[in-house]
């Protein structure tokens, strides 16, 4: 494919020949930068070369041969020389452009006809976020924020991989933090501001919360981790927060030594820079021998920073499944409401909005596709992969098809105390249908298949 970029490419070099044979040459045989002002405007002595239409070849899927408005989905993966063409709509493209990119995401190259105007950006994918790499091969991080995503103002996120016994520096910051196992296990613990404890492990499937300003360490276990950061301000910055080198570092060393009742010598040692992601000691295996009791006793279970997302079995609905985690089961998270929401192939989660809250979701496995649309008549869909981002905004209707041969597998995160939305489906089965005949011109057989119950992810059959 490579190759056939480059001969298009050649194909189209005698176009420009003319323009560079104009510019005037130097004795030795190189020309000066810039050409000469009699270049602008018409030229009786240029020959402008036509009939050169590159024979661009290609062939289309059958979803590109239907009317545009359909919209199918078009798997470009496999196909050599993917074109900008639906139905009567769109045309050739000889490039220049990128091939990698247009075949992974074909709803750009030659979007649906349906899709209009301009909507927001609602995707990110973490694999163009600059990874911050840890010292000593502990790990590494990257995140999305506004600086990446503008209109993502509610929530940013990040992905962070601790190796086996690394930390994640103790620390604190402005927003408070949600956070999903994605891989491994590791121990996490927090101390409030009644210093009341916490510690426990957590593991693949488990979600965590800290509430802002309360400071917490996280430390990987024998297998490593990896887990999902969600907060809850838009332009986070995990490069800002404030971190227990950096405060001993900038406090004057006769204050912290009066402070804790200490020598001043007792600081000597400490870094001389902060720490981030580094290795430390393996934690014991044995959780209790690092049960901090006070007298301020423990965070009462109805406040766990914790809770066990991994052991609660998934609820089953036609086209794959839903779990829930929000404030009525987690509480401490009192704004953090989440779905983890799996689509076998073929399937969708069905057409919805959510209305209170912004949408920031995390493509966990596998790829989809999903439209959103916004008041009063823009559209715009997106392909997404694992390690992806999407954002939706509040009341903006979307849905996520499954577009590969795997089950996809993405969490949903709303800031709300309760996790809903309005199904397209269920609203519509629900009303009057006298008003929906008037309005959308449906036939009473069409009008008698909507389902008055919500469907969360109906079933389909593969597009290929
Ligand atoms: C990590 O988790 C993701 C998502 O569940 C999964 O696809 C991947 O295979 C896991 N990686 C390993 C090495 O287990
Ligand atoms: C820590 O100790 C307290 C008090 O004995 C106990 O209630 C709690 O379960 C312990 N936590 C862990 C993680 O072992
Ligand atoms: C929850 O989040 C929304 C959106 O950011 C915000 O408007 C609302 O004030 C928050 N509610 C609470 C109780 O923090
Ligand atoms: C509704 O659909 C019928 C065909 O089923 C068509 O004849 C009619 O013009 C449509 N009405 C409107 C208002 O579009």
């Amino acid at each position: 494919m490579k190759l056939e970029a480059l001969s298009q490419a050649l194909c189209l070099l005698p176009v420009f020949l003319p323009l560079a044979s104009g510019a005037p040459t130097r004795r030795d045989g190189n020309s000066p930068m810039r050409g000469t002002a009699s270049l602008a405007g018409y030229s009786p002595s240029e020959n402008i070369a036509t009939g050169l239409k590159p024979d661009i070849k290609y062939s289309l899927l059958p979803g590109q041969k239907e009317n545009a408005d359909i919209g199918t989905y078009l798997d470009f993966e496999n196909v050599e020389n993917p074109q900008p063409i639906r139905g009567s709509k769109g045309g050739d493209d000889p490039g220049p452009r990128n091939y990698y990119y247009d075949r992974i995401n074909s709803d750009k190259l030659a979007p649906p006809g349906t899709d209009h105007g301009q909507t927001i950006n609602a995707q990110w994918p973490l694999g163009l976020s600059r990874n911050r790499l840890g010292i000593d091969n502990a790990g590494w991080a990257r995140q999305e924020n506004t600086v990446v995503m503008p209109d993502a103002t509610e929530m940013a996120g990040v992905d962070m991989r601790l190796e086996p016994a690394a930390y994640r520096e103790l620390h604190w910051h402005l927003a408070a933090e949600w956070a999903l196992v994605l891989n491994g296990s590791c121990r996490i613990q927090a101390v409030n501001e009644h210093g009341e404890t916490f510690i426990d492990d957590v593991q693949a499937g488990d979600v965590w919360f800290f509430p802002a300003g309360i400071p917490h360490s996280i430390q990987a276990l024998d297998d490593g981790v990896e887990f999902l950061l969600v907060f809850d301000q838009g332009d986070f910055d995990e490069d800002n927060t404030f971190l227990a080198t950096e405060v001993f570092l900038h406090t004057p060393k006769s204050v912290l030594a009066k402070n804790l009742g200490t020598s001043i010598s007792a600081f000597d040692k400490i870094p001389d820079d902060e720490l981030f992601i580094f290795k430390g000691t393996p934690a014991p295996e044995d959780i209790e021998k690092q049960n901090v009791t006070t007298s301020a006793g423990i965070i009462p279970r109805t406040e766990s920073y914790s809770y066990h997302f991994s052991e609660q079995p998934a609820h089953e609905v036609a086209g794959g499944s839903v779990k829930i985690i929000d404030p009525q089961t987690f509480p401490i998270a009192s704004n953090f409401s989440a779905a983890v929401v799996t689509v076998h192939p073929g399937g969708m989660r069905e057409i919805h909005w959510h209305t209170t809250s912004d949408e920031w979701t995390f493509f966990i496995r596998g790829q989809g596709r999903a439209t959103l649309f916004t008041a009063p008549d823009d559209a715009t869909t997106f392909d997404y992969r694992s390690g992806d981002i999407a954002y939706f905004p509040q009341s903006s209707s979307h849905y996520v098809e499954n577009t590969g041969d795997e089950d996809l597998v993405f969490v949903e995160v709303l800031q709300a105390p309760q996790f809903t939305d309005v199904a397209l489906g269920q609203w519509i089965a629900s009303t009057p249908r006298q008003i929906v005949a008037d309005t959308l011109n449906l036939s009473e057989s069409t009008l008698s298949q909507l389902k008055t119950e919500k469907q969360y992810v109906v079933a389909g059959t593969t597009s290929d």
